[in-house]
């Protein structure tokens, strides 16, 4: 199966460990490297031009979008091209108050700190996020009782770059203390294919525009996708083909590993099977589906439905799930028959 989300899903340690280690030298390091999303790249651009050409630091930025499509190699790019250091944390990483105070005390001057999934962090954390980004100053209460008492800490100016699937669920005050908020979207089959072939070449893998094209289809608008599909038609390639990635050969590997021409997996077509076989083509809940694939139901609502809705295969209503004459078309079932045709909306629960 391909993981397409490593932070999530479980693949051995040893091959998680080779991916990141390629992937930390496959990702551009400059804006100029960076393919795709061009109008978020016009803006950050300008922006990071402005701040240094004033010699001071570039305002809080928040990056939204689905999984995978570069919003850590983004804020890693904009640490690089504002000549600072990155400090990378998690909303579920820092636990209390005081986990955040100690890395903003230790942040130096101009410093970015990436919080990815800043959705998660808790209240009391952001909390103490609210006068860092916007005063540069901790409160910190010491002692407790009548003798507490609260003392204001300056930070050096910084940057926060917060990172999120799900920019409906980051809490407005947060969010109004961003001065940048970019948006990034899937990749167009041209941008994909330019990052497939740029990969191809830092792994000196032989490929041609037809093969890359092929690859670029099938990874749901999604480079991390991409790279790691590229790996694997590479290995397929090296034990059965000699090594080269023509469209034939791509098209041979990803078959093998069950990625279809859209670019679904066996777990995509299971969900949409599950929503149309054994609930009528819906609607359905997000939960009944999660746990009729055996999946959480975030990762179902951040990694597949998103792709799915895109490719017009699934609708998210009111009343829950709802698989699209599409999907069925898709899966090569019978619309009509199945789902009574016209209304879905309509149809009992069952
Ligand atoms: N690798 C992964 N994402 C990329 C991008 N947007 N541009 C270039 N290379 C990439």
């Amino acid at each position: 199966m391909i993981d397409r989300n490593p932070g999530e899903r479980i693949i051995s340690a040893a091959a998680r460990r080779e991916d990141l280690e390629a992937d930390l030298t496959l990702r551009p390091r400059r804006l100029s490297e960076y393919i795709g999303q061009q109008k978020v790249k016009e803006t950050i651009g300008v922006f990071i031009r402005a701040a240094r050409e004033r010699g001071e630091c570039l305002d809080h930025v928040l990056l939204y979008g689905p999984p995978g499509l570069g919003k850590t190699t983004l804020a890693n790019i904009i640490a690089n091209e504002m000549q600072v250091s990155i400090r990378v944390t998690s909303g579920p990483a820092i636990e209390r108050p005081g986990d955040l105070a100690a890395i903003l005390t230790n942040l130096s001057p101009g410093d970015v700190l990436f919080i990815d999934e800043v959705h998660r962090l808790s209240r009391p954390v952001e909390e103490i996020l609210y006068p860092a980004m916007e005063d540069h100053a901790i409160d910190i209460v010491i002692g407790k009782g009548p003798g507490a008492r609260s003392i204001r800490l300056d930070l050096p100016p910084f940057t926060m770059i917060g990172a999120t699937t799900r920019a409906g669920l980051v809490t407005s005050p947060l969010r109004d203390r961003f001065g940048v908020i970019s948006r990034l979207d899937y990749y167009s089959e041209t941008d994909l294919t330019a990052i497939i072939t740029r990969t191809a070449s830092i792994l000196k893998v032989e490929i041609d525009p037809e093969g890359a094209g092929e690859i670029s289809r099938r990874s749901r608008g999604t480079p991390r996708v991409a790279n790691r599909l590229l790996k694997r038609v590479r290995d397929y390639s090296q034990v059965r083909r000699g090594g080269a990635i023509s469209r034939e050969v791509a098209v041979e590997a990803l078959e093998f590993m069950e990625v279809d021409p859209l670019g679904l997996d066996e777990i995509d077509r299971r969900l949409l099977r599950i929503i149309i076989e054994k609930f009528n083509g819906g609607p359905v809940g997000l939960d009944t589906v999660a746990a009729a694939v055996g999946e959480e139901a975030d990762t179902v609502e951040d990694v597949y439905e998103p792709y799915l809705m895109q490719k017009g295969l699934l609708a998210r209503t009111p009343r829950g799930r709802v698989a699209t004459a599409a999907a069925y078309r898709h899966l090569g079932i019978n619309y009509e028959e199945k789902a009574g045709g016209a209304d879905q909306g309509t149809l009992p629960l069952r």
